[in-house]
Formats: structure tokens, C-alpha cells, sequence
């Protein structure tokens, strides 16, 4: 497998990189998954660049971080060449240190907005945003992409050339298509194919929920790397795993207690966050959590119905005491 990858001055090792994704990677999860291990590069969930100059980083969740939480990739919707700068300049502020481009978020609200997969309709604006932050940053600069609205391979490969020749350090591609759901494969030759040609760094993402997955994926893409998203939150121990098992790095994960984890990530969002941003983050965690579980979606319903954290502290305990047989309940 291939080893670190190296982007002005950052290494990122094991290649094993987190994938944005709002309302999940924030302060809390990222601190968890770091407990675990085995995590090259951490990511915020996408921030508007519109909005991010006003933001106060004491008091939005979108920005609260902790010092051991590093390196630690900002994540920019963007859509207007004259919002590049100020965003930039708030992120260089705060610490980045990587910054990528979300290119590919096919959600309708951000489409309206001219943003995340709408760019790749527009290789011409996407050209001007990169060049900017080009030149305001001397940071590692990513772009996540998805590979198209179908697929084109011409298309898809002058789209990928010019990210590199406006400067991208680094592309993070969704092997799917634009409108595909998650429940389709992911076309992660497709990943490989981009990776033949470009010289820059190219990442694998899409999919990947276990060993298997991450050696088929690499077996298929020739990737530099793998990003990790919705399993980031059913099993934060992966990264741990996969850079044991397909890097040689680290302990892997030794005996592992689920609930004392789920316990634990309650802790770490009453540490990060104000009172009244915890539940709803508990509920989109739980979401995921609950699919280590057969009956999974008892967790997650008594959790999602719960009015305050320590009710859905209380049910996800009872839960854990009929499921698992190892539960401490302190
Ligand atoms: C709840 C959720 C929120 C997401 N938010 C973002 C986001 O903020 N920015 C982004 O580029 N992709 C976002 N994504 C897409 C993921 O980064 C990733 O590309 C996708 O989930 C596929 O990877 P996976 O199969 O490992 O989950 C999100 C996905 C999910 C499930």
C-alpha cells in the first residue's frame, strides 16, 4: 500500500482522511475518532464561505475545536470569487491546516445556491474560485468531487486537469455520480481513472465500511489514500483498524466496549457544545452508532423521541443493558 501523503508541508499518515459531513464531524466525533486512532486528516462539515467571516469560533459548533483536534481540514461551500478571500483569511485565523473545496454536495439546497455539485457544471467559475484561493492560501488546497452528472469521461478528466492546474493539492472523489444514491455501488475504478490523469494526490471515497472494503477499494482505485464518511459514525474505531490491518501502522483496536464509547461521545458533546445544541448532535450520531446493533433501530427511535440528553442517556442505557451483555452502566 502506498505510504504518507505529503502536501506542502503536511503529512498525512496514515492516508486515511475523515470526510466532511454535516452535522456529524464536528468537535465531538472528531475527538472520539482521535481517542481511537488511526486518523490522517480530520475535517470540519462544509462551511459557507458567505457566512464564515461572521462567525464567532467560541460560540458556533461549526467551529469549535479543541487543540488536539489536528490536522484539521475546513471544508468551503463556495460559489462567488468575491467570498474567497474574507473566508480564507478567517480559516488562516483559526488554524487550518488544509482547506478543500466542496465541489460535489448534490443536496437541492445547495445546488439553488449555484454550489457543491452545481459547480461541476461550470468548469469556468470553478477555474476563478480555485485560482483565488490560490492565491490567498499557501495551505494544502483539496477539491471533493463526485464524478459527474453522467458519466463522461472527457469531461470528467478536463474537469480534473484543470483542479490541478489551478494549483489543487489534492482530490477527494465520491466514486459515484451526481444523482446516484448511497444504496449504488460505488464505481471506484472510476477513481483510478482520475488517478491516471493527474499528478497530484487522489483519494478514494464512497463506501468503505470495513477492511474488505477499503482493500477492494484500493485494489480497484490505485488510491493514495481512503476518506471515510458515514462509517466514521457506526464504527469510529475504523480508522484504528485500517491503519493497522491495510497500513502496519499502529495497534489496531484492541476489545472494544460500544456503549462506553457511545457514553463516551455524550461526554465529549456536553464538553464541546452548549446545552442546547447536544441532543439534536446525539440524534444524528445515534442514526448511524444504532447500526452495530440488530435491533439498531430501537436505539435510535428511543433516542430520536427523548426531550432532553439525559432522557436519551437514560433509554440508549436501558437499550445497551438488554443488547449488550458486557454493559457497565456507570
Ligand atoms: C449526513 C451526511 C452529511 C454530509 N455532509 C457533507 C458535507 O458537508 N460536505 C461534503 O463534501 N460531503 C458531505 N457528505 C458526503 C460525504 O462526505 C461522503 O462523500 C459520502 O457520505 C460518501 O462516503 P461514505 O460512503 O464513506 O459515507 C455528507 C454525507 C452524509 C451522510
Amino acid at each position: 500500500m502506498s505510504g504518507p501523503i505529503r502536501l506542502r508541508g503536511l503529512e498525512i499518515s496514515p492516508p486515511l482522511l475523515l470526510a466532511p459531513m454535516a452535522g456529524l464531524t464536528h468537535s465531538a466525533l472528531r475527538r472520539l475518532i482521535l481517542e481511537l486512532g488511526g486518523i490522517g486528516l480530520l475535517s470540519t462539515e462544509m462551511l459557507s464561505a458567505k457566512r464564515l467571516p461572521m462567525e464567532n469560533p467560541q460560540l458556533s459548533p461549526y467551529l469549535v475545536r479543541s487543540p488536539q483536534e489536528t490536522p484539521l481540514s475546513y471544508q468551503l461551500l463556495v460559489s462567488r470569487e468575491e467570498e474567497v478571500a474574507p473566508a480564507i483569511a478567517k480559516l488562516h485565523a483559526l488554524g487550518a491546516e488544509a482547506i478543500d473545496l466542496n465541489l460535489g454536495c448534490p443536496a437541492p439546497t445547495v445546488r439553488r445556491m449555484g454550489a457543491g455539485s452545481r459547480l461541476m457544471d461550470e468548469p469556468a467559475l470553478v477555474r476563478a474560485l480555485v485560482a483565488a484561493a490560490r492565491k490567498e492560501t499557501d495551505l494544502p488546497l483539496t477539491a471533493k468531487i463526485r464524478l459527474g452528472e453522467t458519466l463522461d469521461e472527457e469531461r470528467l478528466q478536463d474537469f480534473c486537469r484543470m483542479l490541478e492546474g489551478e494549483g489543487i493539492d489534492l482530490l477527494n472523489v465520491h466514486a459515484r455520480l451526481r444523482g446516484e444514491p448511497f444504496v449504488r455501488k460505488p464505481r471506484w475504478p472510476w477513481v483510478g481513472k482520475v488517478k491516471g490523469w493527474v499528478n497530484i494526490a487522489v483519494v478514494a471515497n464512497g463506501g468503505i465500511f470495513s477492511v474488505a472494503d477499503a482493500k477492494n477499494c484500493l485494489a480497484q482505485s490505485g488510491a493514495d489514500g481512503l476518506m471515510i464518511g458515514r462509517a466514521a459514525a457506526i464504527h469510529p474505531w475504523l480508522f484504528a483498524e485500517l491503519a493497522h490491518e491495510v497500513y502496519g501502522l499502529g495497534p489496531g483496536i484492541g476489545e472494544l466496549n460500544k456503549p462506553a464509547l457511545y457514553l463516551r461521545f455524550i461526554e465529549l458533546l456536553e464538553e464541546s457544545f452548549l446545552p442546547e445544541r447536544r441532543l439534536g448532535r446525539l440524534k444524528e450520531f445515534s442514526h448511524y452508532f444504532a447500526k452495530n446493533y440488530p435491533f439498531g433501530h430501537h436505539l435510535a427511535s428511543a433516542v430520536q423521541s427523548s426531550d432532553n440528553l439525559e432522557e436519551a442517556k437514560e433509554r440508549a442505557c436501558a437499550f445497551f443493558a438488554k443488547n449488550e451483555a458486557d454493559v457497565k452502566l456507570t
